[in-house]
């Protein structure tokens, strides 16, 4: 009995030929820029000009975010304690979770799933926050640690309102914002996890895809934080918090 062959539609490859998604290769090293190829591999066609500003926004907004962000201690710590490049990327990336980047995913789920409700997006943001608040749980892609407003987010609604391209979800997610401070009380700004998940579902991308733009914006960061481990800083080195206290049982006997 023959076995099938499993299909990919992603790279066609031969001898001599790379096709990715039916480009060759060589054209697009010269003709796309890299935010074009990450676009053109995700979505499977070429980006218009504003899907392409957009994309090379994304991708240039979360490159990084200073040394405190829990990935890039991640990757200093796991390079700190003697390892290789790719376990401290490694390390950095499986940091990255639903609450630290990872909220595109969980984010764009919602405002895809709560802007296909009828009304405007004034009474459906204050809907979902109503469902939030009933059901004890944060709303992704909001508040910040640092930023009362986070300058990426202004930037990237800019550039899609610049090229045409604010549609429905970066209306949702503007009125959730004003929503949250009207119903909490609390300024809890868009951060860049919510735009990005404003916008890529805009852009018509999946919710499932959310994580994928953090980690493929955030991995230079990682490696520009790894090498300054490995370069600059002594082996395990104290990169912990601030002091901290041990609360836990007292010496005892077995
Ligand atoms: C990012 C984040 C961890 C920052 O939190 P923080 O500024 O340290 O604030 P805290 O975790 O101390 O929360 C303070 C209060 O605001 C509320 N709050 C914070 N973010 C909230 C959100 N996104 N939705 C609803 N309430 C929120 C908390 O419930 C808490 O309320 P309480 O004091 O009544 O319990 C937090 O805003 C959050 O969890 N956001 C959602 C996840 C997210 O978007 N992550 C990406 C970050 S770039």
């Amino acid at each position: 009995m023959t076995q099938e062959n499993w299909k990919t539609g992603i790279t066609d490859i031969g001898p001599g030929k790379i096709r990715v998604k039916g480009y060759s290769i060589t054209d697009i090293m010269e003709k796309l820029s890299y935010a074009e190829v990450v676009y053109l591999i995700l979505k499977g066609e070429l980006p218009s000009k504003a899907e392409a500003a957009l994309m090379n926004a994304i991708l240039v907004a979360s490159v990084d975010h200073g040394a405190s962000p829990p990935s890039a201690l991640g990757a200093r710590t796991v390079m700190s304690g003697g390892n290789s490049l790719n376990a401290a990327i490694a390390g950095g990336v499986l940091v990255i979770g639903d609450t630290h980047g990872g909220a595109i995913e969980q984010s764009a789920k919602i405002m895809q799933e709560w802007a296909q409700k009828d009304g405007d997006v004034a009474a459906v943001a204050n809907d979902l926050i109503d469902w939030m608040k009933e059901h004890k749980k944060r709303i992704p892609g909001f508040g910040h640690r640092l930023h009362k407003v986070d300058p990426r987010t202004g930037k990237l609604f800019e550039i899609a309102r610049r090229h045409g391209f604010s549609g429905r979800h970066i209306d949702l997610c503007q009125a959730i914002e004003s929503a949250l401070a009207e119903k909490t009380g609390r300024v809890l700004p868009i951060n860049v996890d919510g735009a990005i998940a404003a916008v890529i579902s805009d852009m018509g991308f999946d919710w499932r895809l959310g994580k994928g733009f953090f980690i493929i914006s955030r991995v230079p960061g990682l490696l520009a934080h790894a090498y300054e481990e490995m370069t600059r800083e002594r082996p395990m080195r104290n990169l912990g918090p601030p002091p901290f206290e041990y609360d836990g049982p007292g010496e005892r006997e077995i």
